[in-house]
This record gives structure tokens, sequence and C-alpha cells, in this order.
């Protein structure tokens, strides 16, 4: 099974003989390749969903590498215990749920090395997380599949300062590593902007008159990256 260019990503990220928690593994696909491929030595692969746990466990047996791959259910890091894993992949979820999964058990996360999260939406909202909670982005990349596109955040514990904030919304090494991808997600946030601007234009409400001032703001700080960018 090949992996897709968004999972492979992921891999790349997963450090070489970890002991990997993957967390709402869905499919398995990511277990098994990290175990095929010698990158990890073990991994646990959870789901909240008994019907995603079935396609796992299928997955696993045809594949015979039960002995590496433990599947369990449940609920996001409730079934991990401290010092299990010492790397966390949590992906294709929604970064709300992501920080939530983080935040729920503190012992199991504080005793992670490694986290690989990858947000489908309200990345920016992750990130705030993790510069508040004591976690430090080591690294950042773009994948763009079926035309979407998706961000890999690889984190560590250790405090990082917020340098602007708009890198809540652009993370900060996408722009160091200017990531081959990096002006086109710009450029496609500028234009969904300026059109939910105007299409909020003539309604005349308090909230979008807000909602018009901060997107006309962030089309500004994006800007200004394109240009930090262009002139790096
Ligand atoms: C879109 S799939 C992503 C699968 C895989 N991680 C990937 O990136 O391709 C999201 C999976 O997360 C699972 N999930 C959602 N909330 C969860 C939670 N709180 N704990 C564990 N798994 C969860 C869902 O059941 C689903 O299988």
């Amino acid at each position: 099974m090949m992996l897709s260019e968004r999972l492979l990503a992921i891999a790349n990220f997963v450090p070489k003989n970890s002991i990997v928690g993957d967390i709402g593994t869905d499919h398995g696909y990511l277990p098994v390749y990290l175990i095929e491929n010698k990158i990890s030595k073990k991994v646990i692969g959870t789901d909240i969903s008994l019907n995603s746990l079935k396609k796992i466990i299928q997955y696993v047996d045809s594949k015979g590498l039960k002995d590496f791959i433990d599947i369990r259910l449940g609920d996001g890091l409730d079934v991990i215990k401290p010092f299990e894993i010492d790397t966390v992949v949590i992906a294709g979820m929604g970064g709300l749920l992501i920080k939530d999964i983080l935040d729920k058990n503190k012992k199991v996360t504080d005793s992670i090395t490694h986290f690989i999260l990858q947000p489908n939406v309200a990345a920016d909202k992750l990130r705030e997380y993790l510069y508040e909670n004591n976690f430090t982005i080591i690294d950042e990349k773009l994948v763009k599949e079926a035309n979407k596109f998706y961000e890999i955040i690889y984190a560590k514990k250790g405090k990082a300062l917020l340098n602007k904030r708009i890198h809540l919304e652009i993370g900060e090494k996408l722009i160091l590593n200017k990531d081959p991808l990096l002006e086109e997600l710009i450029n496609f946030k500028i234009d969904l902007y300026y059109e939910i601007m105007g299409k909020i234009k003539h309604k005349d409400t308090f909230r979008t008159r807000e909602r018009y001032l901060e997107l006309d703001k962030k089309i500004m700080e994006l800007k200004e990256v394109l240009k930090e960018i262009e002139s790096n």
C-alpha cells in the first residue's frame, strides 16, 4: 500500500526507533507503514469509532503485524498510559479537537517527546494552544492533495516565543523554510478573504463590520508575509 503524500509527509517526521501512538488512526495505513519501513519499533493505533477499529484489525491481520501494532478503542489519549509512547501522531481532525486531546490527559501528554499534528481546519487555534502551553514548533510542512492544503506541525515540549500574531495562521517555520507551497497557500487565503469580504460588505451588523475589519487586517498581514518571502 502506497501512502498518500499527506501521510507520507507525516511519516517523514516520525523519529527512527520510536514508539508511536497514532490517535484516530482510522484505516491503519500509517501504523503499518511505520512498522514495515522499520521506522518505529511499536505503534499503538487508536480510534474512537468501532467501525474504524474493525478496519484496522483486518488490515493489520492481513499484514501479519499483530505483534507490532496494538489496536485500542477509545477517546484520544485516554487509552494511552504515561511513558507508553514517545511520539504521538494526531492527524486528519480539526485543530480544536487535537488541542482538546492534548489537553485532556496532561500526564500522558507531558510524557511524550515528539508531537506530529495535522489539523484539517483551525490550525491557527492549535498553534495558539501550542505557544500558550509550553510547546515549541520545531518544523512544519505543507502538502496539497486533491486541491486542499494540509499543514503538518512537528512540535516538542519547551517554551517558544510568538514573534508575530500572523504566525498563528502561517506557521513561522513555513516562512523560514520557504515552503514550496507557501506562496500558493497565502494567495489562496487572500482570495478567500476578499470573497468573504465581498459577501458581507453590505450586511451592516456589528459582527459583520468587525469581521470585515478583521479580514482586511489579515490580508494586510498576509501580503507582508508574501513580501518577506519574496525579499529573502
Ligand atoms: C479523517 S480520519 C483521519 C485518519 C488518519 N489519522 C489520517 O490522517 O488519515 C479521523 C479519525 O479520527 C477518529 N477520531 C475522532 N475523534 C477521535 C477521538 N477523540 N479519539 C480518537 N479517535 C478519534 C475518527 O473516528 C476517524 O477515524
